[in-house]
């Protein structure tokens, strides 16, 4: 464990994982939680209030869909007079230029809005919700209207990635100042989506290729952030910076993890801030400071000169993929177990299958193709 651990950057609050939309690259966990097993209102305030005093700056509203919670706006004022940066992260498929101004007025700051295609029959296919596309382009306009920065957050895989180019048109139009294009990470939802969602190779050459095209063109006018996929790489993504060094969330039932995934592990009791202060689990639970820094790490990140660049990659995806999440993430190719994320890539060039939505009473029986570890 390091001598010295620096607070938390940001604060995740999932608020719910009740959402309109069925979004089969969903990352909830496949057991979602009910809103009878959500924190209230009153535990979110003291939860803010821990978090500014901690040291956390900013706060991300999220879920599910944050604005399916009734408290939504209280939180955002909340958040805003304890000082903290607050960003509602939306799939903008509930309410709209009435809430938005109320929510500017609260004093949030930043919008990142979810698009699932340029196409509103593609978009609402992938959302397993008709109509989503055009509520979210009017979401889009008022949060505008609004005076408020918006981001499109257009998340890509095998079954939109050819529309690359016109998705960045449209965010234009939108009025967008950032846009976010994140290949679908493969956990939760995603993993049981996997043989439907990874890109072919010529697919990811070809987007990757009208992304660095329009990223010249549009110098100045139009940021483009661009997250690869892993799979695709040689060297794995430095999973939230690390465990435990900027990043803490919430899920809806207050259990707090240092990833959107980290529930999945086992034989990790990941502390609840139901029970627990935020300062105590930032600094001294046994969950946070598993896997910090490099001490747990065994060969062959423990001599590689990489160690404090990725950390070893993600510790959900080497136990999805290896079994065990103390090992080498397996999209490194210095991994042992580097012949998974082989198999499925090649597996990606065969004909895709049909998408198991995300719903309550959906929940895969199995999240590993099978042929995998267990
Ligand atoms: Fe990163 Fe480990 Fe691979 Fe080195 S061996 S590049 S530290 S995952
Ligand atoms: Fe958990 Fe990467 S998602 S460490």
């Amino acid at each position: 464990m390091p001598a010295r651990v620096d607070p938390p950057l940001a604060l995740l609050a999932e608020l719910t994982h009740r959402c309109p939309l069925a979004c089969p690259y969903c990352s909830n966990p496949v057991n979602l939680e009910r809103a009878a097993g959500e924190l209230s209102e009153q535990d979110w305030r003291r939860v803010l209030a821990e978090a500014a005093a901690l040291g956390v700056l900013q706060v991300h509203f999220s879920g599910g869909e944050p604005m399916a919670r009734r408290d939504l706006l209280a939180l955002i004022g909340e958040a805003n007079g304890l000082g903290l940066y607050s960003n509602l992260i939306t799939s903008g498929a509930l309410g709209g230029a009435r809430e938005i101004e109320a929510f500017a007025k609260a004093g949030l700051k930043h919008v990142q809005l979810s698009f699932q295609d340029f196409s509103a029959d593609n978009g609402d296919r992938i959302a397993g919700l008709s109509g989503a596309h055009d509520r979210k382009t009017r979401f889009a306009e008022a949060v505008r209207a609004a005076g408020l920065p918006l981001t499109l957050n257009l998340v890509v895989h095998r079954q939109n990635l050819d529309g690359v180019p016109q998705m960045i048109e449209m965010a234009l139009k939108l009025g967008a100042r950032r846009v976010e294009i994140a290949h679908v990470q493969y956990y939760a939802w995603a993993f049981a989506n996997r043989a439907a969602l990874l890109p072919t190779r010529r697919q990811l050459d070809q987007a990757t290729e009208a992304v660095e095209a329009a990223r010249q063109r549009l110098k100045g006018v139009l940021t483009i952030d661009y997250v690869v996929p892993d799979y695709h790489g040689v060297r794995p993504k430095s999973c939230m910076s690390g465990w435990g060094r900027q990043f803490i969330n919430i899920m809806p039932s207050g259990i707090a993890v240092p990833c959107h995934a980290a529930e999945t592990l086992p034989g990790i009791a990941f502390p609840s801030v139901r029970t627990n202060s935020l300062s105590d689990i930032w600094h001294e639970s046994d969950a946070f400071n598993r896997f910090r820094g490099t001490d747990w790490m065994a060969e062959p990140c423990r001599s590689c000169d990489r160690r404090e660049i990725d950390w070893g990659g993600c510790r959900c995806q080497a136990f999805l993929l290896a079994g065990d999440a103390g090992r080498t993430d397996p999209v490194c190719t210095l991994s042992p177990d580097h012949s998974v994320v082989a198999a499925a890539v090649q597996e990606a060039e065969g004909l895709p299958p049909a998408f198991v939505y995300r719903r309550y009473s959906n929940a895969p029986t199995s999240t590993r193709p099978s042929g995998e570890p267990n």
